[in-house]
């Protein structure tokens, strides 16, 4: 990489340059307005009378809390074109951020408990991401995760209920409420996933402390941590993320709305990457912690200082620690390295 760019430039970078987006759950991306057409055509009554109303409940005290009001949304979908059209939305969406690949989750044991099918939610979401080249010039792919306050048994019965789409889905995951509901609970069902072939991440030390972030590591075996800005608490645990290089996807603007850290200014990412973490920033549920992946980048920029080799080096890890091949890969980071060079040209 060039020299540090120029801080008056540092916006316009943060905007243009290609990234990859691997923590966020699509159902977190559907705007109010796509609630309501959803609700109104599918004939589900809402609680909120207006648009505005419901934007205006997207206040929360802590992770649960999110929870509840999310989970309020996910229950307008109930068809195929309904998954579709929610995960080409977002993807129209993150491509206007220069993201070039995204890695989606999807929690269909939400969707299969209000009475669809697994075929329904995951057809829907991979026809989407499938036609992601041509309609978006970007790429996608989808990560399955279990909600980790059901049991170790509806986990089990999620990934039986998938089998079937298995060369559909890239990875596994764990995502929902986390105090009280440690990794361990889910080691037999990582351990097959694991030799299904299934790519492994877990969302850890959100909230919960560093100890589940070695739960994550040691029992799921998991190549990422979604989440993990706990581990500042643990010197030993940021010693061995920083030796074996295990990658955090970091939420910013998340764990402001959820009240993680009480100011964007507060937050450890700047803390993280200088002492060597590979983290990425990401968006989480975008349509409800107010903004997509850019404005995650430039507010987080903004509040900590950061510079064009942060910018450089985030972008570049989204990349390197994403499930594509090395190949495309390679020519991602061409194309993050072409921009950074050319705004490090005079003009
Ligand atoms: N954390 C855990 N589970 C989730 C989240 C989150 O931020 N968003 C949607 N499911
Ligand atoms: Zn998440």
């Amino acid at each position: 990489m060039t020299g540090v760019i120029d801080s008056s430039r540092l916006p316009e970078l943060l905007r243009a340059m290609p990234k990859a987006e691997l923590h966020m759950h699509i159902e977190g991306s559907l705007e109010p307005e796509l609630i309501f057409e959803m609700a109104r055509r599918n004939a589900v009554s809402l609680n909120y009378p207006t648009v505005e109303a419901l934007r205006d409940a997207y206040v929360f005290d802590d992770l649960q809390n999110f929870l509840d009001i999310y989970h309020v949304g996910t229950k307008v979908l109930k068809t195929e074109q309904d998954f579709y059209e929610m995960t080409g939305a977002y993807l129209a969406r993150a491509r206007t951020d220069n993201v070039l690949h995204a890695e989606i989750f999807i929690d269909t044991q939400t969707h299969i408990n209000h009475g669809q099918s697994a075929e329904t939610v995951i057809n829907g979401l991979y026809r989407a991401c499938s036609e992601a080249p041509t309609r978006y010039g970007m790429t996608a792919s989808l990560i399955l995760c279990f909600l980790r306050n059901l049991s170790e048994r509806e986990a089990f019965e999620c990934l039986e209920q998938a089998l079937p789409l298995r060369d559909k889905i890239v990875g596994i995951g764990l995502a929902s409420g986390e105090i009280g509901n440690p990794p361990e609970k889910f080691t037999r069902v990582f351990a097959r996933a694991r030799e299904l072939g299934f790519r492994l991440v877990a969302h850890a030390g959100e909230e919960a402390p560093p100890a589940y972030i070695w739960g994550a590591l040691d029992a799921l075996k998991v190549e990422r941590i979604d989440h993990g800005v706990q581990a500042t608490q643990d010197s030993a645990l940021m010693q061995r993320l920083v030796r074996d290089r295990v990658p955090l996807t970091v939420c910013p603007l998340s764990n402001i709305k959820l009240k993680v850290f009480p100011s964007l200014a507060r937050h450890n990412l700047r803390q993280m990457l200088d002492a060597g973490i590979v983290a990425t920033i990401n968006s989480d549920d975008p349509a409800y912690f107010g903004g997509y992946i850019n404005e995650n980048f430039s507010q987080t920029f903004a509040a900590l200082a950061m510079d064009s080799r942060h910018a450089y080096q985030l972008a570049r890890n989204s990349f390197e620690v994403s499930f594509l091949d090395a190949g495309t890969k390679r020519r991602y980071v061409d194309q993050l390295d072409a921009v950074f060079e050319q705004f490090a040209a005079p003009n």
